[in-house]
């Protein structure tokens, strides 16, 4: 590598933080980590992003179910990401999150300039939405009326909205997928793309909202909040300060080298992404990556699906390096790989316990045996040597070789072929033997230096991959972790003479079928928790207090509702005319479930006058009823207890 090392600028997606982090929240941005600290050690200059995706209906709703105001809920959540990230040891260099400042201006800026150039247009949109997936759905789309992904309900939903022109890209989108083989990886989702998306055919995208206002405000036209798409994607270019004052990040890293994600989010990385840029004339990224999911059973383990596997229970029992293994070992890169308990705690026993920490612990016993904790150099060599030695010095290479496919199992695989191997020499060479010996004290020397040799190149590649086991290995020797790898992944960088030190258990190593019990009984326990916490959840979540000044903003007054009728395309929407004193007003309400619009007529009501206006599928509401809505899901219009004028004031 020249003086002016490589840049590589990896990402992973920036995270919903919606609920709770499982082990399939920690796959992306652990593989991520191991390439990017494999790419330091190589002596690139490396950038490594990930982040928090805040805006959206959803963070807004669940916000509001736990009585908070979405940025408290966010603080909250991102805060614990950023624990469990520090806990697994994720050397991000940047942690973006969208409600940063500096990303909502470059959003805005970037939201205008697609609009000025003509890329942004408005017009309306109708479809059924699910709330929770934040996914709008055409009728043929939904299974038996209800949202496909989540199998829940969904809304029919129309709005003026704000266009992307997506289509406009979609041949140039189709020569970038079939002409530039490296840019959507693993190839299988090449085919995906065109034959799903692309060849039939792109529609405009919808990318803005009005039904909600947790989002960035669309800088020409605020009753639109920009929708998820441009508002995510373009923290790869706002966190190295692409749309702000200080670009030099930007003119420094990007393009990114390598977009790394889960494949249900390959379609928005590889089409809208890429078209995004091609607006906004920006190079694209080198390569997108859509990597398998970490499945329990047969599902993806998530928090919608309630099947979480909690990192932080699993590290504190098991060891963080034992969590960070297993996710880069056991799953097959590109493919699904499952987790069981039973396959995480053999993955302990085999590779970490018996090859590495056996290995450990018969070296470095035996050289404090026979040579009293100093190693001695290599003397007298034999041919069985060669294989081990060989193996030990192209090791590197290698491992390296796979990390530049992406194939992280298959470079830890490497290591332990080396690992493997080494174990064999021992029983090949018998050094228990050879000590008996004094005239084979030559090769006693040449063994013992050999399978160090192997464990301090094992561990340094190490190094990249897990964080306690390496050093700890390294320590053994006098070592340390390199921050490069330089010539320390050769064979023979020991010079004989270095103080050896006996190594502890590396790993204890683990009845499997006692501590499946255990384990079970402590999710059992977890469940019970979890279940008494929600029993302790108040049915009206409280919400935070607040002053009278807060109070008195409220203008409240007595309506009369004067007119009412259904609002057309909508199921749950009424609109009223509401004399409020001398005045009438359009006011939408979602209550046409529990009220039919003529038996409203003459009724007295509890007018919220200065809600900001909102435009429900089409008509302008120009303020709200007050409702009450009790458990069982009944609703009712509040209203006074007895008769007074509309407009008397309600305090
Ligand atoms: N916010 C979007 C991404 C926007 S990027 C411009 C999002 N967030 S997410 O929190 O749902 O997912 C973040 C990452 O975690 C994705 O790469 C996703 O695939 C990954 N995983 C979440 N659950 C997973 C598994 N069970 N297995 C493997 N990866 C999984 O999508």
């Amino acid at each position: 590598m020249s003086d002016q090392a490589k840049k590589y600028y990896i990402t992973t997606p920036i995270y919903y933080p919606s609920g709770k982090w499982h082990l399939g929240t920690c796959y992306t941005t652990v593989v991520c980590d191991a390439l990017a600290r494999f790419k330091r050690k190589e002596g690139y200059d490396v950038f490594y992003l990930t982040g928090t995706d805040e805006h959206g209906q959803k963070i807004e709703k669940t916000a509001e179910s736990k009585g908070m105001q979405p940025k408290e809920f966010l603080d909250k959540q991102v805060g614990a990401l950023i624990d469990l990230w520090k806990l697994l040891g994720i050397s991000y260099d940047k942690f973006i999150r969208t409600t940063d400042e500096y990303h909502k201006k470059a959003v805005a800026k970037i939201f205008q300039k697609l609009y000025d150039q003509g890329d942004i247009y408005k017009s309306s949109y109708e479809g059924w939405y699910c709330t929770p997936c934040e996914s709008f759905w055409t009728k043929s789309q939904l299974v038996d009326g209800k949202c496909p992904d989540c199998g829940r309900e969904v809304e029919l939903t129309k709005e003026e909205s704000y266009f992307f022109r997506l289509s406009k890209y979609q041949d140039r989108l189709i020569d970038l997928i079939e002409n530039h083989p490296d840019f959507l990886l693993p190839k299988s989702r090449q085919n995906e793309m065109l034959n799903n998306f692309l060849r039939p055919g792109l529609q405009d995208l919808c990318v803005s909202r009005s039904s909600f206002r947790w989002g960035i405000p669309v800088p020409f036209d605020p009753q639109h909040v920009v929708y998820v798409w441009i508002d995510a994607l373009t923290n790869y270019i706002t966190a190295l300060g692409y749309g702000s004052e200080d670009d030099s990040l930007f003119r420094k890293y990007w393009p990114a080298d390598l977009h790394m994600m889960g494949k249900e989010i390959v379609r928005f990385h590889s089409i809208i992404w890429p078209a995004l840029l091609m607006a906004l004339d920006i190079p694209l990224p080198k390569e997108v990556y859509g990597h398998g999911w970490l499945l329990l059973g047969s599902e993806k383990i998530s928090k919608s699906k309630g099947n979480i596997v909690d990192p932080f229970e699993l590290s504190a029992r098991y060891s963080v390096d034992a969590v960070r293994y297993f996710l880069l070992r056991e799953v097959p890169f590109g493919s699904d790989g499952m987790y069981t308990n039973r396959a995480f705690l053999t993955r302990i026993n085999t590779d970490l316990c018996n090859s590495l920490g056996n290995l450990l612990s018969r070296t470095t016993a035996m050289v404090n045996q026979y040579f009293g904790g100093v190693l001695p150099a290599p003397d007298v060599k034999e041919a069985v040597d060669d294989e081990l030695t060989s193996m030990i010095d192209g090791l590197f290479d290698r491992v390296r070789d796979n990390m530049d496919k992406l194939l992280v199992p298959e470079a830890l695989h490497e290591i332990w072929t080396v690992i493997g191997r080494a174990n064999k020499y021992i029983d090949e060479t018998t050094p228990w033997i050879l000590a008996k010996d004094p005239a084979k004290q030559g090769r006693l020397a040449t063994v013992l230096y050999n399978l160090s040799e192997a464990l301090r190149v094992s561990a340094v590649l190490l190094s990249a991959f897990l964080i306690e086991t390496p050093a700890k290995i390294l320590s053994c020797f006098g070592l340390e972790a390199p921050a490069r790898f330089g010539d320390g992944v050769r064979y023979g960088k020991l010079k004989g003479g270095e103080t050896v030190l006996k190594a502890g258990k590396l790993y204890e190593r683990i009845d499997i079928e006692k501590e499946l019990i255990a384990m079970e009984k402590r999710a059992e326990e977890l469940a019970a928790e979890s279940a008494k916490k929600e029993e302790q959840v108040p049915e009206t979540p409280k919400k935070a207090t607040i002053q009278y000044d807060d109070f008195a903003k409220l203008d409240l007054k007595v309506g009369k509702i004067v007119a009412a009728e259904p609002v057309k395309r909508s199921e749950k929407l009424l609109k009223f005319t509401v004399e409020i004193g001398a005045e009438r007003r359009t006011i939408v309400s979602g209550i046409a479930k529990y009220y039919k619009p003529e038996e409203t007529i003459g009724k007295l009501v509890s007018v919220v006058t200065n809600l900001a206006p909102v435009k429900l599928c089409g008509v302008v509401s120009e303020g709200m009823l007050m409702c009450a809505s009790d458990a069982d899901g009944k609703v009712v219009l509040l209203a006074p207890e007895a008769e007074v004028a509309s407009g008397s004031e309600i305090s």
